[in-house]
């Protein structure tokens, strides 16, 4: 197993390039199986979700050619596999993506149920709500689920969601491209990766309007053709360096950004002390490290991202008095990281769905385990705000959804490496 070991204290300064969306890309290369032709996706980042769901589309005899920088080619003509490999299928949550794809393009499909971040239990009934609304049979075994086409066979139709969710509302818009009709989606997740998805799809000939909003209109197509598209910035990654520049202090320009998609974390991170300043497609911020109390609810997109509520905690760790915390999305988040941070000092009391945190003036380094994606990234930032070494490890999942993270850290001032056990 890899560890990372940071040596705290360091502040960070210069440039940082982000890479192409994680949500967008393990939604976008699955979106390609819908394709009967070429898919040219560029800012596609290398991490290993993006591997392995690759992987998985090889196996089914996708032909694709993976070029320098970020460019991915997938040829998904001659295909016939609606079986993906259960043992790749498992090792990432997106995977479920390929139940909406496979059966808009195949009218069928067996997929193993997912795997990825075990930090809160991870549904999937409003998909299959979705699948069953468009006429699909589904049979649900342990590990399994199984897709056909009902009795009145595939057409679209009206969908409700229960919950606003993203890989929902992303599925169901998958699924329902291929099928004659009309699809509403109702209660839609609005997400920029949802919309990068939708003209990923439409630059293919699909004909979807509404993305971004909370009803999505899809009108059915019979096939799609190929065509080139260039993924998103990740606006998580993004706000995870300027969580760790407002926490560890700098001045730091995060380029290849859209400021819109991180409006909530500007200026939350500026009611804190810190200095934003917004270009076109960059952000700068600037610290000195000492930052104010604050209270932030998370909330689906354009609320305060779920996915950066431990970076936020650590700077509320390291921030002068009482901040508070509260979930919307995921409640037991929390427990991926909050007793990890207080073995480096911090003084997190969690009340339901809230996390009371009184702002301590240092964190002391540790040996600290990082247990899902963004709790690791949270780690990794409190390391650099700590004084002496601080051990990351089960760093697996923190390369999950950071591309190159301690060589752009690196490259800011931080002195933090990797290290194979
Ligand atoms: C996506 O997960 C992201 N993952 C998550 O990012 C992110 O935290 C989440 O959206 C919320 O923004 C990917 O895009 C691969 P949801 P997803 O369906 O689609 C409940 C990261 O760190 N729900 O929007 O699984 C669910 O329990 C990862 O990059 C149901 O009840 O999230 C949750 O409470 C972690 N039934 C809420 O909805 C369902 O069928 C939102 O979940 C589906 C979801």
């Amino acid at each position: 197993m890899a560890r990372y070991e940071i040596i705290g204290g360091n502040q960070l300064n210069g440039t940082v390039t982000i890479s192409g969306a994680k949500n967008a890309a393990v939604a976008i290369l699955p979106a390609a199986l819908l394709v009967n032709g070429k898919c040219r996706v560029e800012n596609v980042p290398d991490i290993s979700d993006v591997r392995i769901l690759l992987s998985i589309l090889e196996d089914m005899g996708v032909v694709i050619q993976r070029e320098p920088n970020g460019v991915v080619e997938l040829d998904c003509t001659n295909i016939r596999n609606t079986n993906p490999n259960p043992e790749l299928v498992c090792k990432m949550r997106a995977s479920y993506y390929l139940m909406g794809a496979l059966l808009s393009r195949f009218g069928k499909a067996s997929v193993a149920l997912p795997g990825g971040c075990s930090f809160a239990s991870r549904p999937i009934d409003q998909h299959l709500k979705g699948f069953r609304a468009l006429g699909a049979k589904v049979t649900e075994t342990e590990e399994y689920v199984h897709l056909e086409p009902g009795e009145n066979g595939l057409q679209g139709n009206r969908v409700s969601l229960d919950v606003v969710s993203v890989g929902a509302t992303i599925n169901i818009i998958m699924a329902a491209c291929l099928l004659p009709g009309q699809t509403i989606i109702e209660n839609a997740a609005k997400e920029p990766h949802i919309v990068d998805l939708a003209n990923f799809l439409n630059t293919m000939g699909a004909r979807i309007s509404g993305a971004g909003t909370d009803t999505v209109k899809i009108r059915g197509v019979e096939s799609l053709q190929g065509g080139n598209y260039a993924i998103i910035p990740d606006q998580i990654e993004a706000g995870t360096y300027l969580a760790a520049v407002a926490a560890a202090g700098g001045n730091v320009l995060v380029q290849n950004v859209i400021p819109k998609h991180m409006s909530c974390i500007t200026t939350k991170l500026a009611e804190m002390g810190a200095k934003i300043i917004n270009y076109d497609d960059a952000i700068r911020i600037q610290s000195d490290g000492k930052l104010h109390c604050t209270t932030v609810k998370t909330r689906p997109y354009p609320g305060f991202p779920t996915d950066m509520q431990a970076q936020i905690c650590v700077c509320m760790v390291v921030a002068e008095g009482l901040s508070k915390l509260t979930e919307s999305v995921y409640e037991t988040r929390f427990f991926g990281y909050c007793s990890e941070l207080e073995r480096m000092g911090a003084h997190i009391e969690v009340i339901g769905k809230t996390a009371n945190v009184t702002g301590r003036p240092k964190l002391r380094a540790a040996d600290v385990v990082a247990r899902d994606l963004r709790a690791g990234a949270a780690l990794v930032i409190a390391g650099l705000t700590a004084e002496g070494v601080t051990r990351v490890s089960d760093i697996h999942y923190v390369e999950r959804g950071y591309e190159r993270l301690v060589e752009k850290m690196t490259a800011l001032g931080a002195n933090i490496r990797k290290v194979e056990d």
